[in-house]
């Protein structure tokens, strides 16, 4: 299956009735035949596109289904690498597992695994992470920057810039970020990020972003211990929103802030973090394995730790810990 010539029939087909798109046109420009291109038009039917045509003109988009599968979420992708070679399932036991084993077997940078639902998602410090079918973005985008491992985690604060700055260009909600992973809306959890590692000791070989965004659930599709404290895009903005649109302007946007990071280090990421912050300046409660106390955020540093202002004046970095406001 050729997902780039599905991917442009889509794109080209939702300019609608009074534009539709010549099944020459596309063969012509693509290197395929005529039936080919047909087929795509019957595969997509298949997958639930609604498709017009009109006799000597070709197809236009009628209606789209609500999918994440690869020519859907591509026929908006604005990235050179990121989702461009995609897998897309209906269900799994979690998408990190499978952009492990791929990376493994060396899968492109900017690879993603994306799926439907996932039925053991798993969050940070080994918490679970609810993944109703057809509701949310649950995916791993396998990305192999230049970095060392050191910098590695980092890429949670460049993924949680990346998703702010979609969510703003697709909605109307004002997200912010609770470090390390989380993403708000209204003091409630939107979004998680999940950082994984494969790398040498002196150099990285894949960093698994996994991403997990609630987008069109209600209330009650979540488990009920999670309900006060969870929300998605829907219930924030009244109305459902186009999970494969999100998806891609998340990935156009990551491609971006990584390729940001590499080149000129973490000082323009630091800046674009701290704006959408929701602790800074303001006092905080640090629960960590050891103990809890309370502090005031002052920013982050250079290698991304949480930088707190205890009560005696000193200021500590913190690597990793629960942060309440
Ligand atoms: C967290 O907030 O603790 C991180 C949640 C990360 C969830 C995503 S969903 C896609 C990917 N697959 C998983 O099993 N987890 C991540």
């Amino acid at each position: 299956m050729n997902t780039n010539v599905k991917s442009e029939l889509l794109k080209r087909m939702s300019a609608g009735k009074d534009n539709p798109v010549s099944g020459q046109q596309i063969a012509d420009e693509y290197g395929v035949s005529r039936t080919a291109v047909w087929k795509y038009v019957k595969e997509l039917e298949s997958e639930g596109y609604e498709i017009g045509t009109i006799r000597k003109r070709g197809y236009y988009l009628i209606s789209s289904p609500d999918t994440v599968a690869p020519s859907a979420i591509q026929q908006f992708l604005q990235t050179e690498n990121y989702g461009r070679s995609m897998r897309h399932v209906e269900t799994c036991p979690s998408t990190q597992i499978l952009a492990h084993e791929e990376a493994q077997n060396g899968a492109p940078n900017g690879t993603v695994i994306i799926a439907d639902e996932q039925t053991a998602g798993k969050g940070r410090l080994s918490r679970p992470w609810s993944s109703a079918a057809g509701k949310g973005i649950w995916m791993s985008v396998i990305t192999r920057p230049e970095l060392t491992p050191q910098q590695a985690p980092q890429m949670t604060l460049v993924a949680a810039v990346a998703i702010v700055r979609a969510i703003e260009e697709l909605t109307e909600v004002t997200p912010a970020i609770k470090w390390p992973n989380d993403i708000l809306v209204n003091g409630r959890k939107l979004t998680g990020i999940l950082t994984e590692l494969q790398a040498d000791p002196d150099r990285v070989k894949a960093i698994i972003l996994g991403i997990g965004m609630n987008v069109n659930q209600q209330l009650e599709d979540f488990p009920e211990e999670i309900r006060a404290i969870a929300t998605s895009l829907c219930i924030e903005e009244g109305q459902p929103l186009s999970r494969p649109k999100l998806a891609a302007k998340v990935l156009d946007y990551l491609e971006l802030y990584v390729a940001l990071y590499v080149k000129k280090g973490f000082a323009p990421i630091k800046i674009l973090w701290e704006s959408y912050a929701d602790s800074i300046g303001k006092r905080v409660r640090i629960s960590t394995l050891q103990d809890t106390y309370e502090a005031t955020a002052k920013g982050i540093s250079e290698d991304g730790r949480l930088e707190v202002v205890l009560d005696d004046g000193s200021i500590r970095g913190i690597y990793s810990a629960d942060i309440h406001i």
